[in-house]
């Protein structure tokens, strides 16, 4: 916290830090793999700098560089022994005063770390998920930056999640306000059908995923065309297969949408062949990708 270790129980903010009242931080979510070669971090460097230009988008100005924040990240995993984790950075405005202009808030910077497996449960992987349209639609770029991990976005994601929980589903699948299929509340979307893969654009109100991204790459080295463009709900249901990437959820897939079988209601060809590359990268299993996973314990 702010430059210093602090105990788990004592890492506490005032209840009246900007933040708290109107969201006004950024962060991220990284993930450290136990490898056969060691621990890893999964592409910390493009995490770090989504890290500061989602803090750019809000004029948060970070009081370190991201060297700093990088070498931060692995000893807060050093000094906590973890073998595997999710890290936490988050910077934010504190205590100072509570107008709605942030004024003179000190920027407070936190990384946490802690053990957290599956997201969506060790079964989702294997057997898919099953999703709900949400009736919250994904925030609208013309009113936030929404490539920005902002915290106060987050109320958007927590209204669609708590949505489809209530009605049974595992997870919800976000419109843009055009009425395109965007993302989850915390997962990009890709399809198949024919062979091909799809996944909405950058002009569909999507979070740019780190996941995203390197399914995207690991797709075209696998020999699959991969298309980015805006998906209506009709395509998504009507997909040979459809999957969730995400740091938190992986490579996710999903097997029913509003009671809609998704393929053959099983994980499918294509998002098997991804979700394994993918597991044999993060566990530094693949050569070729070494360049993606940063060494924790030198
Ligand atoms: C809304 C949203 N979309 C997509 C993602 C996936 O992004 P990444 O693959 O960088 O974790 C996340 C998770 O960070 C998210 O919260």
């Amino acid at each position: 916290m702010n430059g210093k270790f602090v105990d788990w129980k004592d890492a506490k903010v005032h209840v009246l830090s900007h933040a708290l009242h109107y969201g006004s931080g950024v962060f991220e979510g990284i993930r450290c793999y136990n490898t056969e070669r060691g621990s890893f971090i999964f592409r910390l460097k493009e995490h770090v700098d989504r890290l500061f230009w989602s803090a750019k988008l809000y004029r948060i100005e970070i009081p370190y560089t991201a060297e700093e924040i990088k070498e931060a990240i692995k000893e807060t995993i050093r000094v906590n022994g973890l073998k595997a984790c999710y890290i936490r950075p988050i910077v934010f405005y504190g205590y100072y005063n509570l107008g709605v202009h942030p004024g003179d808030c000190p920027v407070e910077c936190v990384i946490a770390v802690w053990e957290w497996g599956t997201y969506l449960g060790e079964e989702a992987l294997e057997r898919g998920i099953r999703c709900t349209i949400s009736p919250w639609r994904r925030l609208n770029p013309t009113a936030v930056p929404v490539t920005a991990k902002a915290v106060g976005h987050y109320v958007n994601s927590m209204l669609a999640v708590m949505d489809a929980r209530s009605k049974g589903f595992d997870e919800a699948l976000m419109l843009d306000e055009n009425g395109y299929v965007s993302e989850g509340s915390g997962e990009n979307l890709f399809i198949v059908r024919d062979g091909v893969i799809y996944t909405p654009g950058l002009e569909s109100s999507i979070l740019p995923g780190i996941t995203r991204d390197s399914v995207i790459k690991i797709a075209r080295d696998l020999g699959f065309e991969v298309v980015e463009k805006p998906l209506t709900v009709g395509e998504v249901l009507t997909a040979d297969e459809a999957f969730f990437t995400g740091t938190a959820a992986e490579v996710t897939p999903i097997r029913e949408i509003d009671f809609r079988i998704i393929g053959d209601g099983k994980i499918g060809p294509v998002t098997k062949a991804i979700q394994s590359k993918f597991f044999d990268i993060v566990n530094a299993r693949d050569e070729k990708y070494m360049h993606w996973l940063e060494p924790v314990y030198e």
